[in-house]
């Protein structure tokens, strides 16, 4: 038996689980420490009432012989579908519910979805990304190029002077918080056509952008139907981080080599995938209900007030960043360090708070740090009283 030599190009572990290993290994050592997490997107305010009594009633469904569900349908319940379908109609954007596959989060499919493509295939990643388009690419041994995000062009970078077959793009963006307008994403579709590329649009974070005229998915950019797969994900926009539901939307058009990309994730997830529980698809059902969006856009407003609380603070301090307009995510310059592990380690021993160092998210992100706002306001709070104790006395 051999195993897959790839694996010995990856870095020593995943950047959040060193993260965690270095939390854990400073909280022994300070035990009576409260720390204040600013580091992993994980949400911190609880499911919505309309959730919870979705969850109730599918719960109670399953206990009783007359509506027990067994094995769900592979792509999901038509009921989730649909909804995810009214939810793209009311951006604009006709999807049919037989364009979405419902799935367990967009992590897992962004990685999942590696299974239908060839491994020679030249990725483009932009630098700093999210560490999973990475290391999933390293897995398969794909060749990666990198596109240099920069203050320069506020690290959304546009279309390569090279050929690309698989595209990455997150908008609003991890870590950085920037979010592509109309014309740039326009541009990278009209790259992706004229290269017969593929773009893997990650729209995680899409629901941070409620009330701006940025788009929100991919599809609302014409062509893209012909060169374009979304992921999407409930976890930062309806705090599914620990239900895992998210959906990927692949048009019944879109083919390469005269093969449906539709056809072939079908065929994957028929063979690898169980589809995800009755309970948590009635949960997600829930989330597109009119009450549940109303509940969760106040949940997500509690975000949005701790970013403007952490934007103001770096301000007020004299630091650059970027983000946390459209985003959970503050991306701001380490203050008198250049390198952001040390950083981390500084701002870890003398302020309790953990934040992500931009270097693990590509090379491009040495210098630079990230912070959430997913917190409570409370600890956000804290955090930003201590930030500006640190900051202010240098
Ligand atoms: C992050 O902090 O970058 C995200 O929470 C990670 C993820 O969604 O997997």
């Amino acid at each position: 038996m051999k195993v897959n030599e790839h694996f010995q190009n990856l870095g020593q572990s995943y950047l959040f689980t060193r993260i965690n290993q270095l939390v854990a290994a400073y909280q022994k050592e300070h035990p009576d420490a409260q720390l204040l997490r600013m580091g992993i997107g994980d949400v911190t305010q609880p499911l919505v009432p309309a959730v919870v009594e979705a969850i109730h009633r599918a719960a109670e469904e399953m206990g009783h012989a007359e509506t027990f569900h067994g094995y769900g349908p592979e792509q999901g319940y038509p009921f989730l579908r649909e909804a995810i379908a009214r939810y793209y109609a009311a951006k604009g954007v006709e999807v049919s519910p037989a364009e979405i596959f419902v799935s367990d989060g967009a992590k897992n499919d962004l990685g999942n979805l590696l299974d239908i493509f060839a491994g020679d295939n030249v990725v483009a990643v932009p630098d700093p990304v999210y560490p999973a388009y990475v290391d999933t690419n390293v897995m398969d041994g794909r060749p990666i190029r990198y596109l240099n995000g920069t203050p320069d062009n506020q690290f959304l970078p546009g279309p390569p002077d090279f050929h690309a077959d698989l595209i990455y793009l997150c908008s609003p963006n991890n870590p950085t918080g920037a979010a592509y307008d109309r014309e740039q994403l326009a541009a990278w579709v009209e790259y992706a056509l004229a290269h017969q590329s593929l773009i893997l649009y990650d729209a995680a974070y899409e629901g941070f952008l409620e009330g701006s005229d940025l788009p929100s998915t991919i599809f609302q950019i014409p062509g893209a139907r012909r060169c374009a797969i979304e992921v999407c994900s409930l976890s930062k926009t309806a705090g599914f981080t620990g239900m895992r539901c998210g959906y990927t939307t692949i048009p019944l058009e879109l083919e390469y080599q005269g093969a449906s990309l539709h056809k072939l994730w079908g065929r994957r997830q028929a063979t690898k995938h169980n589809g995800v529980s009755f309970v948590v698809q009635r949960a997600a059902e829930a989330v597109f209900s009119p009450e549940g969006m109303a509940q969760t856009r106040q949940a997500l407003g509690v975000y949005r007030q701790n970013a403007r609380l952490m934007a103001d603070t770096l301000r007020e301090l004299g630091i650059a960043f970027w983000g946390g307009i459209h985003s959970p995510y503050l991306w701001m310059r380490c203050p008198g360090f250049d390198s952001s592990w040390d950083y981390f380690s500084y701002l870890l021993e003398n302020a309790h708070i953990i934040g992500t160092p931009g270097e693990g998210f590509g090379s491009m992100g040495e210098g630079f740090f990230r912070l959430s706002a997913f917190g409570t306001p409370e600890s956000t709070r804290q955090a930003m009283e201590q930030f500006r104790r640190l900051h202010a006395k240098n």
